[in-house]
């Protein structure tokens, strides 16, 4: 079976074809970017659309395949930003009904979570998802997701991209900021762990204003806002695994890039005989081949859905 799965949540329009093995095919995406920083709205919406056929195409290239031999489209039902999620719902629908197959909507965070599954072949590892919006660590009991730890405000993604902002990066600023970090020294920075929750809001507050005063380098904040925000998602992770019991840890996001954040969790892991698992970079921001899997996973029960902007994965 071959399923193609469209992702449109945010800043990427992705297409991926998965087969029901969960081996990826393809994964063409063409993601929104601007140099002031920052994503408007509209302009994602109208970036998905103007290059939906050329990603399908590309998408298709890849995986040398073409409409005949697709099982069913998949799509990014939520969560996300309205107009983005409109734009590739109505592209994947006219996609589906075109071609004669059926649509299925998913949920983009469950497909964070599933691929990276998949991938490691993994059974029931606990998870830390962490993305621009999402900052969250969840276990699955009797088939449902369970959020047991998250962030009480902005996601740690986005705490990159605002402090990115501010110091003249561009969208997104997450790798930019891992660059800078690596020429910096450690300052100290508020850390706030709340139970298994963690708040990223205050840190944000601080770095700007150190950085409005001029007195710390742009070196110096972005390596020490790395080291206490990787550190607070690990402790909490850390007591995760210690309340759940569970042997596994998988991290998936896109701040799941960050080679410093992988190295502090492995080492936490090592150090309680936990394994430590991630996924290659190209499965670990957003894109179509987790939304093709997770349609496979959910080709029974789901179908046309149509967005659903606030749909957290412990609803599903
Ligand atoms: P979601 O809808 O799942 O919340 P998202 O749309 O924000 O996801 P992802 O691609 O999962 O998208 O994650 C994007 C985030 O990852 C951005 O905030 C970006 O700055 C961050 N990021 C990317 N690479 C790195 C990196 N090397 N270090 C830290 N953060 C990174
Ligand atoms: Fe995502």
């Amino acid at each position: 079976m071959m399923i193609i799965g469209v992702e449109c949540t945010a800043h990427t329009f992705g297409v991926g074809i998965a087969t029901s093995e969960g081996k990826v095919l393809a994964n063409a995406r063409d993601s929104y970017t601007s140099l002031t920083g920052g994503m408007i709205l509209n302009e994602v919406a109208e970036h998905h659309v103007r290059v939906a056929e050329e990603v399908l195409k590309k998408a298709f290239s890849e995986a040398k395949l073409s409409w005949d031999k697709v099982d069913f489209v998949a799509y990014s039902a939520g969560p996300g930003m309205d107009p983005a999620l409109w734009a590739g719902y109505k592209i994947a629908k006219r996609w589906a009904f075109d071609n004669g197959k059926k649509l299925i909507g998913v949920n983009h965070c469950a497909a964070h979570l599933s691929i990276g599954v998949v991938w490691n072949m993994l059974n029931d590892p606990c998870y830390l998802y962490v993305s621009g919006v999402n900052t969250q660590i969840i276990v699955k009991e009797k088939g449902k997701y369970i959020v047991i730890g998250e962030t009480q405000n902005i996601g740690l993604g986005n705490l990159l991209d605002k402090f990115g902002r501010v110091l003249g990066l561009g969208f997104p600023a997450g790798h930019k900021i891992e660059e800078l970090a690596k020429k910096g020294r450690y300052i100290v920075l508020p850390y706030s762990v709340k139970g298994m929750d963690v708040s990223f809001s205050g840190i944000l507050t601080k770095v700007e204003q150190l950085y409005s005063q001029g007195k710390v380098s742009k070196e110096d904040l972005c390596f020490s806002l790395q080291e206490t925000c990787f550190a607070m998602c690990t402790e909490v992770v850390e007591r995760a695994l210690a309340h759940t019991g569970k042997k596994e840890l998988l991290l998936v996001g896109g701040v799941g890039a960050n080679k410093r954040f992988c190295q502090m969790l492995e080492i936490m892991c090592r150090e309680r005989g936990a394994v430590f698992y991630k996924v290659p970079m190209e499965l670990a921001g957003d894109q179509g081949a987790m939304i093709a899997w997770e349609g496979f996973l959910r080709g029974d029960e789901s179908g046309d859905i149509q967005v659903k902007p606030h749909w957290r994965v412990d609803e599903v």
